[in-house]
């Protein structure tokens, strides 16, 4: 399994810190990856993290839908399983981005010191730009109209049932814990392993990679490319706060690990079936898509299980535990696909990749 990248270059690194909001149109999304990994290497401070937030803000107001509008109208009857796949993609990102808008400020309030009361700050900001981006793409593109409030009403029976598990359950459970008692550190730790590890280090960070590559490869939607790259390089950021709070915390006290522990694997599960999503019949076979835009599950898994383990190494947790986290990530994901076929009666895709290499399977 691969893990942080040591060779990153600085001429990467530098094109995605310093990119305005245009020339993220032309920065390819594993560009920011490796950004993501060089900065999780070098262990930023919140005060270094706020210094990034002042240099790398945007504006939604200054993107341009006209074009995506055009495309996704193109796209109608055509590409229409295509289109149906990726607005299912864009309505989870736009439900969660909402979701974590509303949960953060209790964790902001409760923050055990004032650095990073200052960085969750900023990012209470970033996380209502997601979701203003989020319902200007909506409103402009997709054509849900009627403001904030009520395209969030439109989409709400769109989501999957692992994902109700998480965002509506223990998300807002943990952060109205956190608002009850604020003083009690523990429960601060835990609202931040299940906001910045597993919603944004695990579950983010993939839906992004995969759909930024997506649109990429069909070379559509560029207002809404150039903004959710802003949105991964943002969440890059928070990621990183998350993961030397936690380091921090272990540092602190060995007995804040066996919080951090078992947080992840109680949520372990339903984080694998949000990904997976076996309850949501996909649309389009992999047969029937072309193959530079076919995606392996066994890919989803691998990248999903390494964007998590390999935070919780620099976190400061064990290898011992960072393997069991993916032998029950993988299994977790194998019951998920064998749950899809016994709703459906339909092959999981996986079945296509495992006769493209049986050795996948
Ligand atoms: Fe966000
Ligand atoms: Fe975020």
């Amino acid at each position: 399994m691969t893990d942080i990248r040591n060779d990153v270059a600085p001429e990467v690194v530098g094109r995605v810190e310093n990119a305005t909001l245009a020339e993220l149109r032309d920065v390819h999304i594993d560009d920011v990856y490796l950004q993501m990994d060089w900065l999780l290497k070098s262990r930023p401070t919140p005060i270094d993290l706020y210094h990034r937030w002042e240099n790398q803000n945007w504006s939604t107001q200054e993107l341009d839908f006209s074009e995506d509008a055009q495309h996704w109208r193109d796209m109608e009857g055509i590409f229409e399983g295509f289109r149906t796949e990726l607005q299912r993609t864009f309505t989870l990102f736009f439900l969660g981005e909402q979701a974590v808008t509303d949960t953060l400020s209790p964790m902001v309030h409760a923050a055990p010191d004032e650095d990073s009361r200052i960085f969750l700050s900023t990012q209470l900001v970033d996380e209502a730009r997601h979701t203003v981006f989020f319902s200007r793409f909506f409103n402009e593109v997709i054509g849900v109209t009627g403001g904030l409030h009520e395209a969030l009403g439109l989409v709400r029976d769109q989501t999957v049932e692992a994902y109700q598990v998480i965002f509506d359950g223990e998300l807002v459970d943990v952060t109205e814990a956190v608002r009850l008692d604020p003083s009690d550190y523990a429960t601060w730790v835990r609202s931040i392993t299940t906001y910045h590890l597993i919603v944004e280090g695990m579950l983010a960070l993939t839906g992004q990679k995969f759909l930024l590559g997506i649109v990429r490869e069909l070379g559509i939607l560029p207002g809404f490319y150039s903004g959710f790259t802003a949105v991964a390089r943002d969440e890059s950021r928070h990621v990183n706060f998350g993961v030397r709070a936690l380091l921090e915390a272990h540092a602190k006290d060995r007995a804040m690990g066996t919080v951090i522990e078992d947080q992840v694997m109680k949520l372990l599960e339903p984080a694998c079936r949000i990904v997976a999503a076996p309850d949501r019949r996909f649309v389009v076979e992999p047969e029937e898509t072309p193959p530079n835009l076919r995606i392996s599950p066994y890919e989803v898994r691998a990248f999903s299980l390494n964007s998590l383990t390999k935070r919780l190494r620099v976190a400061g947790l064990s290898e011992v535990f960072l393997e069991e986290v993916t032998k029950r990530g993988e299994a977790a994901y194998d019951r998920a696909w064998s749950d899809y076929e016994d709703i459906h009666s339909v092959d999981h895709p996986r079945r296509f990749w495992d006769r493209m290499a049986p050795t996948n399977a």
